[in-house]
């Protein structure tokens, strides 16, 4: 038969830190149900002043690495927008932590939130022209924004490892892809900010525009209508944003899609479950797939992903069916594509590791965590950091302005 494509393994990490949105409610005397209904947020991941994107990256590629050894491997592929250097890939730190192969291409790629999916594209085009060589794809990223602005109760931290090769363990990337490019200044990040810049009501319409337009382009291509597509993942700057692309996309498809982002119905939402039909809204996995992104905040490149993860670890009946995927980064680039959930998919669950990690977090009173938030370290001065993760990998410090990182 034909040789598939797609990922054969995948591992999510995050930080050491947590931030619970009942807290920063009661410090900002606003109501928690403005984070936990209006955004569909329960906390965010912070990281300790000893991590960023190259430790949760590691972490979660090491795992990994640790299963399937490194043969085949030439190329690794890291996505982030909170890179720690204008010129260097974050992934040659990963690399050496990873003790990787010399005999390896490693770069960083960037367009917002959406550069993980031009990754595991490309990585996919390597396969395909090399079907024996594996790419390891990364996406890590620190969702920063100003203390005291409306995006920073999305804000998060983490990373998602995946291992794409043929003949894949779990899903099969299909061919067909919807695109949409659109040059918007809904969200960036200038060089001389450590935060993100973003007007918040222009970059909700820039999401859906750019679903409209790759669904759009799906169609021409030739791909899947709504009715062959079983589930439905999107990018989560935080989980309502689901929410709005789930009740956009079902505007756009004529289907009947579930819209609700909490399991079982929203009690919230005042549901009388007595009225509800057997034959209501198709279930396309909104609810399974935010599981996790509500208590990690915005992950920015690996947030897709890690609603990926999400879904595999809580739905037992994906074996054979086809998930759609849409992926969006602001300024702007959305691309819906679709792949299909291998049978024993389920063989390696990463559920209770996950569920560990973000139990495990260690959380920060407000004013610890606006402390940590406002400490910035200048390359120009040489420092060891505390130690304080309880993670595999950690930051030591600077020197001579070069970063340095060492196993915990
Ligand atoms: N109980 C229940 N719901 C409440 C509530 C309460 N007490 N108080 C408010 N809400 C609801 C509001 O009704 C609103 O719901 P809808 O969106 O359904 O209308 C929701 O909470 C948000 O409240 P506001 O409209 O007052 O908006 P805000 O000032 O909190 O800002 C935001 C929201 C613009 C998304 C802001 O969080 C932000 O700027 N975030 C960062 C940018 C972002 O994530 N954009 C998403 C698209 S861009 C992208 O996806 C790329 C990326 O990763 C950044």
């Amino acid at each position: 038969g034909t040789v598939t494509i797609g990922i054969d393994d995948i591992e999510l990490a995050t930080s050491h830190h947590v931030v619970r949105l009942d807290d920063f409610a009661e410090a900002n005397g606003t109501d928690p149900n403005k984070f936990r209904l209006g955004l569909g947020q329960d906390e965010f991941s912070f990281p300790a002043p000893d991590e960023d994107v190259v430790t949760m990256a590691a972490a979660a590629a090491a795992p990994i690495i640790q299963r399937s050894g490194t043969e085949g491997i030439r190329t690794m592929l890291f996505a982030t927008e909170s890179g720690i250097d204008q010129s260097k890939a974050a992934g040659m730190a990963v690399h050496s932590l990873l003790d990787l192969p010399s005999q390896m291409r490693v770069v960083e790629v960037k367009e917002a939130c959406y550069s993980a999916t031009a990754a595991l594209q490309a990585a996919v085009g390597i396969v395909t022209r090399s079907p024996g060589q594996r790419v390891l794809v990364i996406a890590s990223d620190v969702a920063r924004y100003a203390l005291d602005s409306p995006g920073e109760p999305t804000q998060g931290a983490g990373a998602v490892a995946m291992l794409v090769s043929a003949d894949p363990k779990l899903l099969e990337i299909e061919p067909v892809s919807g695109l949409n490019s659109a040059d918007v200044d809904d969200f960036w990040r200038p060089n001389d900010s450590t935060t993100a810049i973003v007007d918040g009501a222009l970059s909700v319409t820039a999401y859906l525009d750019a679903l409209t337009g790759a669904w759009t382009d799906l169609a021409a291509q030739g791909g899947p209508e709504m009715a062959e597509i079983d589930r439905v993942l999107y990018h989560q700057p935080f989980t309502k944003m689901a929410k709005k692309a789930q009740v956009h996309l079902a505007g756009l498809t004529g289907e009947d899609l579930d819209t609700e982002i909490v399991a079982g119905g929203s009690g919230a939402a005042g549901t009388d479950v007595s009225n509800v039909a057997a034959a209501g809204p198709r279930d396309t996995g909104l609810a399974t797939s935010t599981l996790y992104n509500r208590r990690l905040g915005n992950s920015y490149t690996a947030s897709l992903y890690a609603g990926l993860c999400s879904l595999l670890d809580h739905d037992e009946d994906l074996a054979g069916k086809r998930i759609g995927l849409f992926s969006y980064g602001s300024g702007s680039v959305g691309e819906f594509f679709t792949a299909r959930v291998v049978p024993g998919y389920e063989q390696h669950s990463r559920r209770q590791a996950v569920t560990e990690a973000l139990d495990a977090r260690v959380p920060l009173s407000i004013d610890e965590y606006r402390a940590l938030h406002a400490a910035e370290l200048s390359s120009a001065e040489d420092v060891s950091t505390p130690k304080v993760t309880a993670g595999p990998f950690r930051f030591a410090g600077i020197k001579g302005r070069a970063r340095l990182y060492e196993r915990a």
